[in-house]
């Protein structure tokens, strides 16, 4: 078997039984790892390189490239002033070239150096190309997450009337640019939907409240329909106010509750400003405009006052359930709201936000919950308990975590329910945690509870004084409570003690009585037909 180089760089092999077949030649294809080096190789060494596909039983020296690849083989042919060299590729193909005799060696030592220059540079060329598209995909996950971020907290509802002002005016900022006007005031009507409050002001307060409410009212009727456009020097616009010199007014309502108005205030007088009709005023393009954010406005504070409703029946229905349990234990009427309020006020002092604050007074309300579980004889007695009565009692705070697991909403008041017995020093109970160990919760509830256990009366003795229970305290620091978290307490017990004193026990309402002969409560006078209809599939 030899082989032979054919026209146009092609490679032929010509087998023993005397046969010519061509070889798969890929010349200098530059879009090819191999060819692209062959390209390199060519360069370096100042020769004709050829690829050729290395195949079982082709020619021996591409053969014996193939086999032991990182060297260059070469072939001797008697009587020839050149040899042929050939140098395995790392895609496969094999490198081959004709080189003078004498020079062999130093080409076929360069040529290797070249190789493994070239695949060095090509495998960091790699490696930073996939750095690269981590970073980017680091980068793009990164700027999704960042996204998803802000919207969440775009769709997070303010909790309390300031943070609803602040939400009003954060959200008719961008309007003020967007229609150019001097200043924006929204004015919100009270939960009735009657009393219309102090206006809100983007900028500064342009005129008076009650020159901006009797405008209101002037065209209250024509703003259910539609955006009022006044302007002083079109038409026979004139805004009979001081300082306005026009405005636009739009209806702030959604699903039928009126939540107020939205008021632009004078347009930007700009001396740029020489576009024609900026000069005019406000026209219906700001009116469409301010139309437009309005509307998304009022159905966000629709959303606002429905999630309010929604948090005031849930803290309605844990507070039925906390009477529940003082109903059995009359003695103790209003102490679990006065822990509570203690205790969202000492949160909201050792720097709480003020959700993390309404868990602390749900957890108040409810800390005690377990007692439901506690035996009247026991719960109720006015004497000092013995050993087995005190074990029972001290079950509560597993019964009020029992109670409670259950429910998905309340899982983050657990913490305070099981622990606010438990003793700094590590003697308390159920777990005898110490120190920061116990969870915060549970530390500040231990503290109003103890406060508001020592101060309240009881039918057997008459409450201590303020003096008396903050001496207690402070004596109990390090060992029953937390020392520092006394220190908070001690430091505020002033407005502790008017939390204390405005405290209002809820009185049990009256149950009304039908009014001759008709109940109060439901509605009177539903006949059942004497011939029943069909009975529903689901009723069977
Ligand atoms: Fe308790």
């Amino acid at each position: 078997m030899s082989w032979s180089a054919g026209a146009n760089g092609t490679i032929h092999e010509t087998t023993d039984d005397g046969s010519t077949a061509a070889v798969k030649v890929c010349t200098y294809d530059q879009g090819t790892l191999d060819g692209s080096l062959a390209h390199i190789l060519a360069e370096g060494i100042g020769l004709s390189v050829t690829v050729v596909e290395a195949r079982q039983g082709g020619h021996p020296l591409v053969v014996q490239a193939t086999a032991d690849p990182h060297r260059v083989h070469t072939e001797i042919t008697t009587g020839s002033s050149t040899v042929r060299q050939a140098l395995a590729l790392p895609a496969g193909g094999v490198a081959v070239w004709s080189a003078p005799t004498d020079q062999a060696d130093r080409i076929g030592r360069h040529a290797t150096t070249l190789l493994e220059l070239e695949i060095a540079r090509n495998e960091s060329k790699q490696l930073l190309a996939e750095v690269d598209s981590l970073t980017n995909q680091v980068m793009q996950d990164f700027e999704e997450l960042s996204l998803i971020r802000a919207l969440a907290s775009s769709l997070e509802l303010p909790q309390t009337e300031e943070d609803t002002d602040e939400f009003v005016l954060a959200s008719l900022m961008p309007l003020v640019s967007g229609v150019g006007a001097v200043s924006i005031a929204a004015i919100l009507v009270d939960d009735s939907g009657t009393q219309k409050r102090s206006p809100l002001w983007t900028g500064s307060g342009l005129i008076p409240d009650p020159s901006i409410f009797e405008l209101i009212d002037t065209h209250r009727e024509e703003l259910r329909l539609q955006p009022v456009v006044r302007n002083r020097n079109v038409g026979d616009g004139h805004c009979g106010v001081a300082g306005l010199d026009e405005y636009i007014v739009v209806e702030c309502s959604s699903e039928g509750r009126l939540h107020g108005w939205v008021m632009a205030c004078n347009r930007v007088k700009d001396d740029i400003d020489d576009v024609p009709w900026a000069q005019l005023g406000f026209t219906t393009v700001q009116a469409s405009l301010m139309e437009t954010a309005t509307n998304q406005l009022a159905a966000q504070l629709n959303n606002i006052r429905l999630l309010r409703q929604k948090e005031e029946l849930f803290t309605d229905v844990i507070r039925a359930l906390v009477n529940a349990v003082e109903a059995r234990d009359p003695y103790t009427c209003g102490h679990s709201e006065r822990v509570a309020s203690f205790a969202r006020y000492l949160a909201s002092k050792i720097g709480f936000t003020t959700a993390e604050c309404e868990r602390i007074y749900l957890t108040g309300l409810l800390h005690d919950v377990g007692k439901i579980a506690i035996p009247d004889g026991v719960l109720q007695k006015p004497n000092r308990l013995n050993d087995e009565e005190r074990a029972i009692i001290e079950t509560h705070t597993d019964s009020g975590w029992r109670i409670l697991q259950e429910l998905e909403a309340l899982q983050d008041i657990l913490p305070g329910v099981l622990y606010h017995h438990e003793h700094w020093n590590g003697e308390g109970y159920p777990d005898q945690l110490a120190g920061e160990n116990i969870p915060i919760d549970g530390r500040i509830l231990a503290v109003c509870d103890a406060f508001d256990a020592m101060t309240s009366d009881r039918p057997y003795r008459k409450g201590m004084s303020i003096d008396r229970a903050t001496g207690i305290l402070n004596e109990g620091a390090g060992t029953f409570w937390d020392p520092n978290l006394i220190q908070v307490f001690r430091r505020h017990i002033e407005e502790i003690d008017e939390i204390r004193i405005n405290h209002q026990p809820r009185q049990p309402a009256s149950r009304p009585a039908p009014v001759d002969g008709r109940p109060i409560i439901g509605q009177p006078g539903f006949v059942v037909p004497a011939e029943t209809p069909q009975a529903s599939p689901l009723a069977e």
